[in-house]
């Protein structure tokens, strides 16, 4: 495609998480820099996903089983051709993390051992140590991007905007990343990075909302800037709220993973009662923007929600789930004896840059890779342990897109950065009021249950909040990726999946469809 010629520069992959790290590494022996809003392996969500990896590589389990269960999930909006493509391709790229020396669970055969979670029809998700996939997974990705001489990582470097000029059309191209690196008290220097393709794994948006299980570095910067740059957003108004956050007064609200509820737990209110069944058939393994909802409204009602480990689990607790054990002492509670109190937690943003099934976005030069992009796959609610998944198959696939385009003899050597400027920090009391303001509203008025008119009221003060924010430039951004959360769930007016309108509380077959907006339509909502 001429249209797509590369400029020239690095190839710049703008964040270190799974899918970030998984495109650099396919992208070798290209030279790559991957910019690190933090040191590697602490900034990422993809460190804290517990579940694991969905996959159809049980006896009798098959891609278009994944596939169907996909789109069962994301109640109408998922694209087939794309939940086809990745199920398919799932099980080869579970091999290459194998191959990277991930410990996945084996039984004593040396068969992968499979969890089941929500609205899977087979146990599917491979996992490690029970709940420590992710972390497992990113050390050893960690470990081979640094023994990868094509990689560089530039650390505790933010992105905060793209760099445009002539491309083949009216709307630009991609051409660099303007990047600060921050020092201690929190300001920086500004530095220009030119890129032949600039590909976004920035991971999600969840950390705007006061009640998330993200770090705090998922909020939502890349979809700004790319917004801002003039790329089309997808499905922003779909934020996924997982359901059994540990309620216990931490920010992040450390998770109860859904594999305890495949192992048997149950949700109870104050009274012992399971609220769930009434909900769905299936329980507490029901689609989780159902089993959220229902969290939610048994707490708003006083009933309190928790979830009781205790037969199910019990004694195996440390053994069988680590991470959620050592979350459950640090928070006062032991599992094996006492109910978790939960709550539900915003948790993953289905919606993003909208690219297509090679990561391409609607950009000339851009591409988006895991939470930050929309493809297509997670529909209006994201099947548990398929976000990893996705990291890896698009990061392949962005890599390859990449690689067939780049002649080998114009691969640069690592590009130099231009020093800029210098950014004049807000007064940080008053920045650290902005973000729990910013926070807050997204958490009240953009949450699990929505309507109009607070919608419009959340609007308003985001939109206030970006004001107030000029010369942060990071907090613009999120104040814009807020926006872009709040006015795309204006626009949509019905209820659907993870997006629920008490003002418009049933599906519209008419208004089926992916939403697809540009800042444009947000600045008009
Ligand atoms: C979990 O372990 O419950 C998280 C799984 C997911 O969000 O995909």
């Amino acid at each position: 495609d001429p249209n797509r010629a590369l400029g020239s520069g690095d190839i710049v992959v703008v964040g270190a998480g799974l899918a970030g790290l998984f495109a650099a590494l396919r992208l070798a022996p290209l030279p790559v820099t991957v910019v690190a809003a933090a040191p590697l392996g602490e900034g990422a969500s993809s460190v804290w996903a517990q579940g694991g990896i969905a996959a159809a590589v049980g006896e009798g389990d098959t891609p278009e089983q994944h596939a169907a269960d996909t789109i069962a999930a994301g109640d109408g909006l998922v694209d087939p051709n794309v939940a086809r493509v990745i199920a398919e391709e799932a099980p080869a790229r579970i091999a290459d993390l194998l191959r990277y020396g991930v410990p996945f669970d084996r039984d004593l055969a040396g068969h992968l051992v499979l969890s089941r979670e929500a609205a899977h029809s087979a146990r599917r998700v491979v996992r490690v140590s029970g709940d420590r996939a992710g972390a497992a997974i990113m050390q050893a990705l960690i470990a081979a991007v640094r023994a990868t001489p094509s990689i560089r990582v530039l650390e505790n470097y933010e992105a905060l905007d793209l760099i445009l000029d002539a491309g083949s059309n009216a709307a630009g191209r991609c051409a660099g990343v303007r990047l600060i690196r921050r020092d201690a008290a929190g300001s920086g220097t500004f530095d220009f990075m030119p890129a032949s393709a600039v590909v976004l794994a920035t991971g999600g948006a969840s950390a705007l909302y006061a009640v998330t299980t993200n770090p705090i570095y998922a909020c939502g910067e890349a979809l700004a800037f790319a917004a801002r740059a003039g790329a089309v957003i997808s499905d922003a108004e779909f934020v996924q709220f997982h359901p059994t956050a540990i309620d216990a007064g931490i920010d992040p609200a450390p998770l109860a993973s859904e594999a305890l509820r495949g192992e048997g737990a149950t949700l109870i209110n104050r009274s012992g009662e399971r609220f769930l069944l009434q909900l769905h058939p299936d329980g507490e393994l029901g689609p989780r923007d159902i089993v959220a909802r229902g969290v939610f409204s048994e707490i708003a009602s006083g009933d309190g929600a928790f979830l009781d480990c205790r037969t199910a689990i019990g004694a195996r607790f440390p053994q069988a789930f680590p991470t959620v054990y050592t979350h459950c002492l640090a928070a006062g509670i032991d599992p094996a004896t006492q109910p978790i109190p939960v709550a539900p937690a915003a948790h993953y943003h289905m919606g993003g840059v909208a690219t297509d099934l090679s990561g391409r976005t609607s950009l000339e030069g851009l591409w988006a890779v895991g939470e930050v992009a929309a493809t297509g796959l997670h529909g209006a609610n994201r099947l548990a342990s398929n976000s990893l998944l996705e990291a890896v198959v698009m990061g392949a696939r962005v890599a390859a897109d990449i690689a067939a385009l780049i002649a080998p003899e114009t691969a640069r050597p690592v590009a130099k950065t231009y020093r800029v400027a210098e950014e004049r920090a807000l007064d940080s009391a008053y920045r650290d009021y902005l973000l729990a303001r910013l926070r807050n509203t997204m958490s009240q008025h953009v949450g699990v249950v929505r309507n109009g008119p607070d919608l419009v009221r959340a609007l308003k003060i985001l939109r206030e909040i970006g004001v107030e924010a000029v010369g942060d430039r990071s907090l613009v951004n999120m104040a814009l990726a807020a926006e872009i959360i709040a006015g795309s769930a204006l626009l949509r007016r019905e209820s659907r999946g993870a997006h629920f309108r008490s003002d418009f509380a049933e599906p519209v077959e008419a208004l089926r469809q992916r939403s697809a907006v540009t800042l444009d339509t947000i600045r008009s909502a």
